[in-house]
């Protein structure tokens, strides 16, 4: 399996290319991981101060910025919350920068969602198993309906020695959900009703979020599947960035300490082919519209 698609791209800005366009993007909708390997984000000196796991609350995996500029997860005192304010601006900004000009057919449907800070090693820490990210799963959130919307999500590594980000990439998301999706049991008939009156989610979840929903947490649990599925592992070094849509790539983090994130929502029909989206896959599969 060949997952990963090389851009030899150093410039967050473009102008880029046609024809890298046109790769960068049958690529990324066919399911494959682009990959960066000459893009880093610079950190300024001031911000290498930032390079610590005492930033983080401990409460959540990652320190969040949404959009409108607000911090959440962070334990930074006033002035160290500045910069890292400023440091996840300038990140994001590079990243709308960079996704708009590889994809500018996205540019008026693309949604810059929350901007991550990830400055724990993932290695060694415990989670229950739907939450354990080294285990191979596509993204799907219980508190956040997508009614078939993409997710899109942009890495970098900004390590300061030599650790990389490992990932395992496993099969083709179809190949993943003929075997899973079989297994995965229909929700409580009240349960999205309830969690949308109850303010658990932002709005009422359609059936493709069940469906989403379950692939990942029956992938999860399954150590058997875990263990036999084909995996490719990936060290993404320090100083490189990656892109790729993880509502479909199949993805676990191993280990890895000091990445940045930034993630997108994306309408599908500004996809240049909506029919791969997995919305479109799983209702091919399930003969029935899901959202
Ligand atoms: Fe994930």
């Amino acid at each position: 399996m060949d997952v990963l698609e090389t851009l030899d791209i150093a410039s967050w800005r473009g102008p880029f290319g046609a024809a890298v366009r046109q790769d960068a993007i049958a690529a990324l909708e066919r399911g494959r991981v682009l990959f960066f390997p000459h893009l880093p984000f610079v950190l300024r000196d001031a911000e290498r101060s930032l390079l610590t796991p005492e930033l983080s609350s401990g409460r959540a995996k990652n320190i969040s910025l949404d959009p409108s500029g607000r911090l959440k997860h962070d334990a930074a005192a006033k002035d160290q919350q500045i910069l890292l304010q400023a440091m996840m601006q300038r990140f994001a900004a590079d990243a709308v920068a960079l996704v708009g000009g590889l994809f500018p057919a996205y540019a008026a449907k693309l949604e810059r969602a929350r901007t991550s800070y990830r400055p724990v090693e993932i290695a060694g820490r415990k989670y229950s198993a739907t939450k354990d990210d080294t285990r191979l799963h596509v993204d799907a959130f219980p508190t956040r309906p997508m009614r078939g919307r993409r997710i899109l999500r942009l890495f970098s590594n900004i390590h300061p020695g030599a650790l990389p980000r490992v990932w395992n990439v496993g099969e083709p998301f179809a190949d993943m959900a003929a075997k899973i999706l079989p297994r995965v049991k229909p929700p409580m008939p009240l349960a999205a009703w309830l969690r949308a009156a109850t303010w658990q989610t932002r709005g009422l979840r359609s059936r493709y979020d069940d469906l989403m929903l379950g692939l990942h947490d029956t992938a999860k649990l399954d150590m058997d599947y875990q263990r036999a599925t084909p995996k490719n592992e990936i060290a993404f070094a320090p100083g490189t960035t990656w892109l790729c849509y993880t509502d479909q790539v199949m993805h676990a983090a191993l280990s890895g300490q000091f990445v940045l994130e930034q993630t997108f929502h994306l309408d599908i029909d500004a996809m240049a082919e909506p029919a791969r989206a997995p919305i479109g896959v799983l209702e091919k599969m399930t003969g029935r519209a899901l959202a």
